[in-house]
């Protein structure tokens, strides 16, 4: 299996890592336009396998897409991060551009690819690989979900004092501030939260969720790599590995949730075929108003990019 990571930045060399670190395939390229810079953190990646014991080969290229050809997935995290006071929207003008060039190389080394966007903002970059590469929409994915389901997760845990391993949720829209967590799904060891924690407490939770990206670029002055690199990887691991696994996925919506033309997270069954299945939730009244809510967000973002041309 190969997979290759457009972009070898914070997010990228992030992914690349435990890609080759959990040997998730057995070749991992890593691209960045930057001179050397991908060379030399694939070459890092290769020279720590001695020490943590792995032997997925990790190969960097500086924009020759030539030694990424014929990749199983090709994860895009290329693109500029946010600044301190930036929301995801307004990297759109810079990285739909980048995206769009990168997509054509990828089309160009990989037709079979299954394409997992990173790159923000995330689901109108998601709408913008689906444009350029003209594959089904199976083959073209944001992450966003298992970051904001992770971090919902981690604050649970915490919050319950209990280990976030027994801690499942799932998460509809967009990824930003209109994301739609859902309580009534949110899981610790097969127990409702509703049944162990107070009401204002989960409300507070989900309040800091939706914000959990700024957070950290206000602690930071960029945006977060740890967690993001992790979940990306996750995506590539399931297909790769034809794990049928359900995570929350931004995918084109065609009629699901009664909803049309527009990028979302939702959750899916990912496999070799990329999403293998859309799963559609029986959501009540408020949940339908709130992912509403995203669409019309996710859908106002989307028309700039139709502007841009
Ligand atoms: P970074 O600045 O550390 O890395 C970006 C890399 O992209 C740089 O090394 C740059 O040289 C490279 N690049 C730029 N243009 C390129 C091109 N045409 N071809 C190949 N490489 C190119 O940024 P970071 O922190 O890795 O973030 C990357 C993107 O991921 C940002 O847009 C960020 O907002 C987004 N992000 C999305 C998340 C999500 O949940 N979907 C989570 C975290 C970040
Ligand atoms: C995050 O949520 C900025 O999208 C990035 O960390």
């Amino acid at each position: 299996m190969k997979i290759t990571v457009v972009g070898a930045g914070n997010v990228g060399a992030t992914c690349a890592d435990v890609l080759a670190t959990r040997e998730i395939a057995n070749e991992i390229v890593l691209v960045d336009i930057k001179e050397g810079l991908a060379e030399g953190k694939a070459l890092d990646i290769w020279q720590k396998a001695p020490i943590n014991q792995y032997d997925s080969r990790t190969i960097g290229s500086t924009n020759d897409y030539s030694k990424s050809a014929g990749s199983d997935v090709v994860v895009i995290t290329s693109g500029l991060p946010r600044k301190p006071g930036m929301s995801r929207d307004d990297l759109i003008g810079t990285n739909a551009g980048i995206v769009k060039s990168v997509t054509e190389n990828v089309v160009k080394h990989s037709p079979e690819a299954v394409i997992i966007i990173v790159s923000n903002p995330l689901d109108v970059m998601t709408y913008q690989a689906h444009l350029t590469s003209k594959f089904p929409r199976t083959r073209v994915m944001g992450m966003a979900g298992i970051l904001d389901t992770a971090r919902y997760r981690a604050f649970l845990a915490e919050a319950l004092n209990i280990s976030p391993k027994e801690i499942h949720a799932v998460l509809l829209g967009g990824h930003g501030d209109t994301m739609v967590p859902l309580p009534r799904y949110t899981t610790v060891a097969g127990i409702p939260v509703t049944e162990l924690i107070a009401k204002d407490k989960l409300d507070a939770i989900i309040e800091r969720t939706k914000k959990g990206g700024g957070e950290l670029v206000k602690l930071m002055g960029t945006s977060a790599w740890y967690a993001p690199g992790a979940a990306a990887a996750q995506m590539a691991e399931a297909i790769v590995k034809d794990q049928k696994r359900i995570f929350p996925v931004c995918v084109k919506l065609d009629g699901e949730y009664g909803i049309n033309d527009c990028y979302l997270g939702v959750p899916v069954v990912l496999g070799k075929k990329g999403i293998e299945k859309i799963i559609e939730l029986d959501l009540n009244t408020e949940e339908k108003a709130m992912l509403e809510t995203s669409r019309q967000h996710v859908k106002e973002v989307m028309e700039v990019l139709e502007k841009l041309g």
